[in-house]
């Protein structure tokens, strides 16, 4: 306790002493180095065209992200940056050979002695706060530039602008030329594509795989009951992999032969239409989100709301995901 008392007084009276004694009022123990303002101004300049590239980096990842001009200004803030160390170590910093023995730190004396070997004279924190201000503004625009490339991860915080799709109540399924699929239609042993009538068929979330299933083949999960028509069921046609497009349906051909499935041609994800289009195979993580639909009056096929899930290629922000009304 005696131990710690006195060490918290000497930091204490150190401190005051600090405070209270005007630097001017120290002599020098260390001989001044000699100003080099050409090497100063050397270290300045690499300083500001590492912020410069920094700064290029960024704004040529918002023009094109997929541009060799990106590694080019990433490159060269690095190499100007490294060049101002050199320099700097080369020429600026003051290289000091005591002989004498290192004094014991508790004497207060001794101790204000070394803090003084530590200091840079007065008259070179002009040069300091220079050097200091160049190494904040290139580390800065040198940071901004390597979170750059975090914005295509995606949006953080507002996702829906990524998981709405074209699909609401009423909307009726078209093909590609614009005319309304009819129930009658969808035949067993075949698949179709569809699209949201009305709607932009290049979004992510348009395209759609029907495909018409004996009705008791149909093993639906609760959540999923009553999203088929009379035996037709509706997926999203992005492979929830990595957004290949499914293009391809295997049907059995004799009696003991495996089940329907949707083939995707990329990896060969596989899912079964029977039961809400959980992977049978393959490297998809999720199964493909299903649409309810129905048949209207008429004999057309309409939605009855958006899918079950998120549309297109797993990412962490599917969890966020609500479904539209
Ligand atoms: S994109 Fe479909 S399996 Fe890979």
């Amino acid at each position: 306790m005696r131990r710690i008392r006195d060490l918290l007084v000497s930091g204490a009276v150190l401190l005051l002493g600090r405070l209270a004694r005007p630097r001017e009022s120290r002599g020098r123990i260390v001989a001044e180095a000699p100003a080099n303002p050409r090497a100063e101004l050397v270290v300045a300049a690499l300083l500001g065209a590492a912020s410069a590239c920094a700064a290029g980096f960024i704004v040529v990842y918002a023009l094109d992200p997929r541009t060799r001009w990106l590694g080019l200004a990433i490159g060269l803030a690095f190499a100007f940056i490294a060049a101002a160390l050199l320099v700097s170590g080369h020429e600026l910093v003051v290289v000091e050979e005591l002989e004498e023995d290192y004094p014991a730190q508790e004497h207060l004396v001794d101790q204000q002695r070394v803090e003084q070997l530590l200091e840079e004279p007065s008259a070179q924190l002009t040069r300091r706060r220079l050097l200091k201000l160049g190494l904040a503004g290139a580390g800065s625009t040198l940071g901004l530039a390597l979170l750059t490339p975090v914005l295509s991860l995606g949006q953080f915080l507002e996702t829906n602008v990524y998981l709405g799709t074209p699909w609401r109540r009423g909307r009726r399924l078209v093909d590609e030329n614009g005319r309304p699929w009819r129930a009658g239609d969808i035949a067993e042993r075949d698949f179709y594509t569809a699209f949201p009538e009305g709607a932009n068929d290049e979004e992510l979330g348009s395209p759609l795989i029907l495909v018409r299933l004996p009705k008791g083949d149909l093993r639906l999960p609760p959540k999923l009951r009553g999203y088929d028509a009379g035996g037709i069921v509706a997926y999203s046609k992005i492979c929830t992999h990595a957004g290949c497009a499914i293009a391809m349906y295997r049907t059995p051909l004799f009696h003991d032969a495996p089940r329907p499935a949707l083939v995707c041609p990329c990896h060969y994800s596989t899912f079964d239409p029977a039961t809400g289009g959980t992977v049978l195979f393959g490297p998809a993580g999720r199964p493909l989100p299903m649409l309810p639909i129905e048949i209207d009056a008429r004999g057309d096929l309409r939605a009855k709301g958006n899918f079950d899930g998120p549309v297109g290629p797993a990412w962490w922000g599917v969890r966020l995901w609500k479904a539209n009304p």
